[in-house]
């Protein structure tokens, strides 16, 4: 090899290291840099802030009664999950600063408490979302399974990114991690139903069916009833003796 084209090579490696010396950064690798979907610090706007008003009605009230005395009095405060998520429900999905306020002191705790509860739990959702929240699982099993084609058919057919709301508010779409149900996968969550085994094709007739308020089919969205395999049931053939959870299985 000609000494100069030695010369060159060494000359471009020995400033490839310097940049990695100086930058403090591998230039041969790198990896995506990952955010959550949700907000987890609050931001006063116009429906939250704190002024807006929130309170249980008298019905929620009674089921509020109800969840606490489950727990033992000095314990009051493990009602927390439920009691969030009762006033998300009632909020219309979305949990409010006063709402959170509101449970700490039915709880006995100081509001920060439920603030942290809300803010770690992707369950709960801080700011204001649509009447339908798309959550679609995109973790390895639903991934190996098609899950990124779900998630661009939802992107494509709602005209959203993934974080965002239509403009009606009828749809929210969030990537959230394994739902349990990798049996099935891809799949996804609306609300509180899980659609399974989906296509695209699959995807966008469900999204239609919601824009008209037609009703949809819950759970896999083929052939397969509940999580049986494709050869269906081969086990536990007998009749089950209780207790019985599920007519229909
Ligand atoms: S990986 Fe999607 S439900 Fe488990």
């Amino acid at each position: 090899m000609q000494s100069a084209t030695l010369l060159k090579r060494s000359i471009n490696a020995l400033s490839k290291q310097s940049l990695i010396i100086a930058t403090g950064k591998r230039s041969f690798q790198s990896s995506a840099i990952l955010r959550s979907d949700a907000l987890s610090r609050h931001i006063d706007t116009d429906d939250n802030n704190d002024h807006t008003p929130f309170d249980f009605t008298e019905e929620n009230m009674k089921k509020v009664d109800t969840i606490i005395s489950k727990y033992p009095p000095k314990y009051r405060q493990s009602a927390m999950i439920p009691l969030l998520d009762l006033a998300q429900r009632q909020n219309g999905g979305w949990i409010s600063l006063k709402a959170m306020d509101k449970v700490a002191e039915i709880i006995g705790v100081a509001p920060m408490v439920a603030y942290e509860v809300a803010s770690f739990y992707t369950m709960f959702n801080r700011t204001k979302i649509g009447k339908n929240f798309v959550q679609v699982c995109t973790t390895t099993p639903c991934m190996l399974r098609g899950s990124t084609d779900i998630l661009n058919a939802c992107k494509h057919h709602l005209n959203i990114n993934v974080g965002e709301t239509t403009k009606d508010e009828k749809f929210t779409l969030v990537e959230v991690e394994c739902l349990g149900a990798c049996v099935n996968a891809p799949m996804i969550c609306i609300n509180d139903d899980y659609y399974e085994d989906l296509t695209p094709e699959t995807m966008k007739n469900l999204l239609t069916q919601i824009e008209k308020s037609e009703p949809t089919k819950v759970g896999p969205q083929n052939h397969r009833k509940a999580a049986e395999g494709p050869q269906g049931k081969t086990t536990l053939l007998e009749a089950p003796t209780g207790p019985i959870c599920r007519e229909d299985l």
